[in-house]
């Protein structure tokens, strides 16, 4: 099961380093086997300062976003290379606040997860529909057609970890019902592994707080949860990762 923080762009470095240090303690209390994973993307200018926090830790970095060139005269990005040297080992791609405000599209997330592989990373590749393609009824087309797209710009493999994240669900404090999540994650599965990915994890992402985590964690068509505001509040955390291990170990 993955547990993933999306800090986005919340917090100084002083509230950084001990979140990440009251973070590392409480995973550290888990039992040590690797049936949950949990990764945090804090923001990239923190990643060098907790990554000593996390070393020795079973806690994992990873970065929010990458650019899909290793090098060169790209001012303002960071390439995945120097990500994965800054100490992270997952990429959040295609963000729906990257699709939406970057006016990031398919074909450049697809090269950003490709980079990521390249550069020894693995991307946790974000899907979801907008409200008004969910009113119309066409959000599972929209879902695969992103997925197609982007699975023909990775190449082969046999595992990729997938967030379905619908938009309208994103720092909404709204969560879809079960069924709606359940369906989605359900088809995502379905459809990456008629494309040859043999072992695909499906997270969900939207909303996700303490008090729903344990009934979405339940569902059999989750491997885990992307989840942002409540990934800074340290009590909201704890009870998600709480469900995490009540799940797991009972
Ligand atoms: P949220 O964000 O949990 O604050 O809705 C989720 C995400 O951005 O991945």
């Amino acid at each position: 099961m993955y547990l993933v923080g999306n800090w986005k762009m919340i917090g100084d470095r002083a509230y950084a380093r001990r979140h990440m240090s009251a973070i590392t303690l409480a995973v550290r209390a888990m039992p040590q086997d690797d049936r949950i994973t949990v990764i945090h993307c804090p923001p990239a200018i923190w990643l060098t300062d907790l990554a000593a926090i996390t070393q020795k830790s079973p806690v994992v970095l990873g970065a929010q976003d990458c650019h899909y060139e290793a090098k060169g005269a790209f001012t303002g990005d960071l390439s995945p290379y120097m990500l994965r040297e800054a100490g992270c080992r997952y990429v959040i791609v295609g963000h729906s606040e990257r699709r939406t405000m970057h006016h990031e599209g398919d074909t450049l997330i697809g090269r950003k997860a490709r980079a990521a592989i390249e550069a020894g990373m693995q991307p946790i590749l974000c899907v979801g529909e907008s409200a008004q393609q969910r009113h119309d009824g066409r959000y599972l087309d929209i879902i695969t057609q992103q997925l197609d797209h982007i699975l023909s710009l990775i190449g082969e493999r046999n595992t990729l970890l997938i967030a379905y994240e619908p938009m309208w669900a994103i720092g909404a404090g709204r969560t879809p019902h079960m069924e709606e999540i359940d369906e989605v994650c359900t088809i995502i599965r379905y459809h990456v592994k008629n494309r040859g990915i043999l072992a695909p994890s499906v997270l969900y992402g939207g909303s996700v707080r303490g008090c729903n985590s344990s009934e979405i964690l339940n569902l059999s068509s989750v491997d885990g949860v992307l989840v942002g505001l409540a990934s800074t509040q340290l009590h909201e955390w704890t009870e998600i990762m709480k469900a995490a291990i009540d799940i797991t170990y009972s």
